[in-house]
């Protein structure tokens, strides 16, 4: 008997005292998770994370695709040992589930099909419901997992790898897009200026670290004027480009290709802290004065912020000092539960299994879909 099929044995096998609850599975991009939420509480959150990205400076979604294959088996079955740890008087396991519930969109079509086509065939073979969840709608119910949880209606500002959204939230099913990104999206302003400063992939958590010694106002980069509640983060990007061409000499922010490839690598080595408190204090502002902007049109002081971008120290520091000087209620989800994580799909999946918005199995995954 293979090693797999053996796990699979273990994660059907069937106990006393069984109880319900969702079984959420996250394969987006280059995390695969898989949670447990039994009555909206989170009873587990796996997440294996694959290294395999770091040499090439980015995700290659064949690789993606093939770490989600051999991560799937042994990540669902860690989450229902752990749910088990966690729950004191009854046991969880595959036959006593309620629903299962996956990522169906967006994301790279590789990566969503492993964990759609994972939980449509256990749905299959265990005569589950099944419940398709949206990654961006989730990263925001996010919000929703811990206490204290914000009010509806509530705004929140969601930011990763691929997305920048202020999001109009009046239920968990009924939300609305206000503002976004018209080019890049904030994770991507903070990974390709570390690519710029020649760190690894991903470099958002790596600016966060570099900036925490670094001071933010030594170098000025322009902050954007786009009208409305929308984003733009690539005139950034050109920006600290011809910087540090210019190796932080005068005409800054124009190409003139003054440096040498030497004296360039030498003035990001020797100012590296203040670049990145720099770009990072630039990048934080962008987003909170469309947020605050957006709190004034719309008169709601319950902000939330939410996506692998809200790990980030520097924007959790200002967002709760920006909070307090206008009088909102502020709420971040907990780090677990801000990157790319299978919580926020079970919470997510949670309020539509109470709606009993569920899926049939000719649901399929898709790389972009409106919600
Ligand atoms: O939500 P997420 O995990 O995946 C997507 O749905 O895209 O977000 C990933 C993004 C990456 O761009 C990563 O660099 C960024 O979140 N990120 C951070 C931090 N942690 C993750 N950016 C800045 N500071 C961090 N601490
Ligand atoms: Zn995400």
């Amino acid at each position: 008997m293979s090693q797999d099929s053996k796990d699979i044995d273990n994660l059907s096998s069937s106990a006393a005292a069984e109880t319900g609850g969702i079984l959420a599975i996250e394969s987006s991009c280059d995390e695969t998770s898989a949670s447990i939420c039994r009555d909206g509480k989170i009873l587990s959150n796996i997440i294996a994370g694959q290294k395999v990205h770091e040499q090439y400076g980015g995700v290659v979604p064949e690789l993606a695709s093939r770490a989600h294959i051999q991560n799937i088996i042994p990540v669902v079955d860690q989450a229902i040992r752990l749910a088990n740890e966690n729950l004191k008087s009854a046991i969880v396991n595959l036959k006593s589930i309620d629903a299962i519930a996956f990522t169906q969109s967006p994301g790279l079509i590789g990566s969503l099909l492993i964990g759609s086509q994972f939980a449509k065939s256990l749905a299959l073979s265990l005569n589950k419901p099944l419940i398709a969840v949206h990654h961006m709608q989730a990263h925001v119910l996010a919000n929703l997992i811990d206490d204290p949880k914000p009010s509806f209606p509530f705004l929140c500002l969601t930011v990763s790898g691929g997305h920048t959204q202020i999001v109009l939230c009046e239920s968990p099913a009924k939300m609305k897009v206000i503002g976004e990104t018209i080019d890049d999206a904030a994770g991507e302003a903070f990974d390709k200026t570390a690519k710029l400063l020649g760190l690894p992939y991903p470099g958002g958590p790596l600016i966060d670290k570099y900036a925490k010694d670094g001071n933010p106002h030594r170098f000025q980069f322009p902050e954007p004027q786009i009208p409305g509640l929308d984003f733009s983060f690539s005139g950034l990007k050109t920006s600290i480009l011809y910087f540090l061409q210019n190796a932080g000499k005068s005409h800054v922010y124009k190409e003139e290709f003054l440096a040498t490839e030497n004296e360039k690598n030498k003035f990001i080595q020797e100012n590296l802290n203040d670049l990145c408190a720099s770009v990072q204090q630039r990048i934080v502002s962008i987003l909170l004065n469309k947020l605050k902007k957006a709190s004034i049109e719309t008169g709601i002081k319950d902000i939330c912020i939410a996506g692998g971008v809200s790990a980030n120290s520097g924007l959790r520091k200002a967002f709760e000092e920006t909070g307090k000087k206008n009088n909102w209620n502020t709420f971040i989800p907990a780090f677990e539960y801000c990157t790319d994580n299978a919580a926020m799909i079970a919470i997510t999946a949670y309020y539509k299994f109470l709606d009993g918005q569920f899926s049939d199995l000719t649901v399929s995954a898709s790389a972009r879909a409106e919600w």
